[in-house]
């Protein structure tokens, strides 16, 4: 048995507190409304809450861009708001995570103000700055949000490196002063007693100095670069080993290889990665997430196989198919285009996730089966990432139609996650008495939570009994993998293995029956049944109906 830790027994739910619960009218969510709902959160069973960033930040992305790592934003509330939140939680046996972005800061932080303000400021290399290139930038490196990554400082001619927006200038952290102010602050939220941190884009904190050099050429990508290991143990041992924390960190380039760093059980770095893989396998390769290719089941299969199995015993896998960067998952990989189908694929995909090895992540609103939402317009959209996108790609370099990029944000805007969360059918799904920051799904009438907490046979409460299985049932939490039917286009089959105890979980990701498959050579015929989403009276093993899941215990 792999050694027990709690972060490996616990479910994590994410707030996205802009989107989750407004208390004040504001049309943004608060710190006051997340209190509210921690007795619905308890009611589902997830042992963490992960908040997206709190802190003060002028929302160029939505918070993840933070002018003051040690102040709650004020349109979410006060310190004393989240004071109460984190006691309530707590009281509740909930834990609370935070995004920790030290990546990056906002331009308006303080200690950007500071290092741009000249060339000998004490903080000017708390940032990266270099001279252009020929009238230009120092090298062709892109920002992740469309353009190159640098931008001219007019205060002092060089340029600054930015991944993200203009308005998140990256830190140094080749400077020690600046990874002990980080640790600094990190103490300060431990010292708070909070449960640990979601660390954004923890993968791309070292640069390679290649990707920095003032060539006017082609750079080497940040992400991934192999110093960050150094970095991450230096945090380990400075902050994180000092407290019984649970840490997972945002690792776009992770492989199984790197993974087995960043989160090994020697490593000494983190608890566990969020690998990027499995979102990235449907995606063009010249124009990423705006153009994606047909779904392929074997090709999803292979991925999740390989980090199921590449882990196992050695590192630690989280699992999730939503956040507040993507597409909404029954609209993604299931199949929202009519209320049964909705209902069954949301179970079916819940079941394939949590049933695997690793620790599960919710989105707000995943629970509910919640799906993308009409993007019609530029107008409907709120994301930068969007509008940078279109800028470049429709206005500026003329690569897609507007009708092309309109069903590619459509398809895969960060949007569709953050509608408000849909608690009921009365006015902006009781989200807010005010006009919410972006609109409500009009689904919401028919897809909220109050109809479906009291619905046993909800999506609800089905994800509800699948947190509950894994507290009972330790072949969820520990077992091992082995998929049954890699090759199979409409099914997925795996089987989990612990102490002579075997789990077996059969997905049917198609719309289509399936008969043609040996269900009773898979064990399904001899296993007790834990959970499906089709009445159990009418399940055999002679065929699975559209979007059939179900998981066994075979002994
Ligand atoms: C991460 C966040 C995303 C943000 C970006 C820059 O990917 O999840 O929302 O835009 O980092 O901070």
């Amino acid at each position: 048995m792999d050694d027990r830790q709690w972060w490996k027994e616990a479910v994590v739910y994410q707030i996205y507190p802009q989107s989750f619960q407004d208390t004040t009218g504001s049309g943004t969510g608060d710190l006051q409304g997340i209190t509210e709902r921690l007795d619905y959160l308890k009611n589902l069973g997830v042992d963490v809450i992960w908040l997206s960033p709190i802190f003060e930040s002028p929302g160029v992305d939505n918070g993840y861009d933070i002018s003051d790592y040690r102040a709650i934003n004020p349109r979410y509330g006060s310190m004393a708001d989240f004071d109460r939140l984190l006691t309530e939680a707590h009281r509740r046996g909930i834990k609370l995570i935070l995004d920790l972005v030290v990546n990056h800061t906002s331009d308006r932080h303080p200690w950007f103000a500071e290092s741009r303000s000249s060339r000998d400021n004490p903080k000017r290399d708390w940032y990266i700055w270099r001279d252009g290139f020929n009238g230009g930038p120092p090298n062709e490196l892109r920002s992740v949000f469309s353009g190159s990554a640098w931008r001219k400082d007019e205060i002092t001619g060089q340029y600054y490196l930015h991944l993200f927006t203009i308005e998140q200038p990256d830190l140094n952290w080749a400077n020690p002063e600046v990874r002990n102010a980080v640790y600094d602050m990190m103490r300060y939220w431990l010292d708070k007693g909070i449960d640990g941190f979601r660390m954004d884009v923890i993968d791309a904190i070292c640069k390679p100095e290649s990707a920095l050099a003032v060539s006017g050429g082609a750079a080497e990508s940040p992400f991934g670069y192999a110093g960050v290991h150094e970095y991450l143990r230096e945090m380990n041992e400075k902050v994180l080993s000092r407290c019984d924390i649970m840490t997972v960190g945002e690792t776009s380039s992770a492989t199984v290889e790197s993974a087995l760093l960043f989160a090994g059980r020697e490593s000494r770095e983190l608890n566990m990665v969020f690998q990027f893989e499995h979102m990235f396998f449907d995606q063009d390769r010249q124009f990423g997430k705006w153009l994606t290719k047909k779904f392929d089941l074997p090709g999803l299969k292979k991925i999740l196989d390989k980090w199921q199995t590449g882990l196992y015993g050695k590192a630690w896998n989280s699992l999730y198919w939503n956040n507040h960067d993507q597409p909404r998952v029954v609209s993604h990989f299931g199949c929202d285009a009519d209320e049964q189908s909705r209902v069954l694929s949301a179970k079916m995909l819940g079941l394939c996730l949590h049933m695997m090895q690793g620790s599960p992540y919710i989105y707000q609103g995943e629970e509910l089966g919640m799906t993308n939402t009409p993007l019609k317009s530029l107008e409907d959209c709120r994301d930068v990432e969007v509008f940078n996108a279109y800028r470049e790609l429709v206005e500026e370099k003329k690569l897609l139609s507007h009708e092309q990029m309109m069903a590619g944000i459509q398809k895969s805007s960060r949007d569709n996650a953050r509608t408000p969360m849909q608690w009921d059918g009365t006015k902006n799904a009781g989200f807010s008495a005010g006009t919410p920051w972006i609109p409500v799904n009009p689904n919401y009438r028919t897809i909220n939570a109050a109809l479906q907490v009291q619905d046993p046979d909800s999506v609800w409460s089905f994800y509800r009994r699948l947190i509950k299985l894994r507290k009972e049932i330790p072949v969820i939490v520990y077992g091992d993998f082995e998929d049954m039917l890699p090759d199979d286009r409409r099914v997925y089959a795996y089987r989990r293995r612990l102490e002579g105890k075997s789990l077996l979980a059969i997905c049917n990701f198609s719309g289509e029956e399936v008969s043609d498959l040996d269900l009773d050579a898979l064990g399904a015929g001899k296993g007790e049944l834990l959970i499906a989403n089709y009445d159990a009276e009418t399940l055999d093993t002679t065929r699975l109906r559209p979007y059939e899941g179900r998981a066994y215990l075979v002994r």
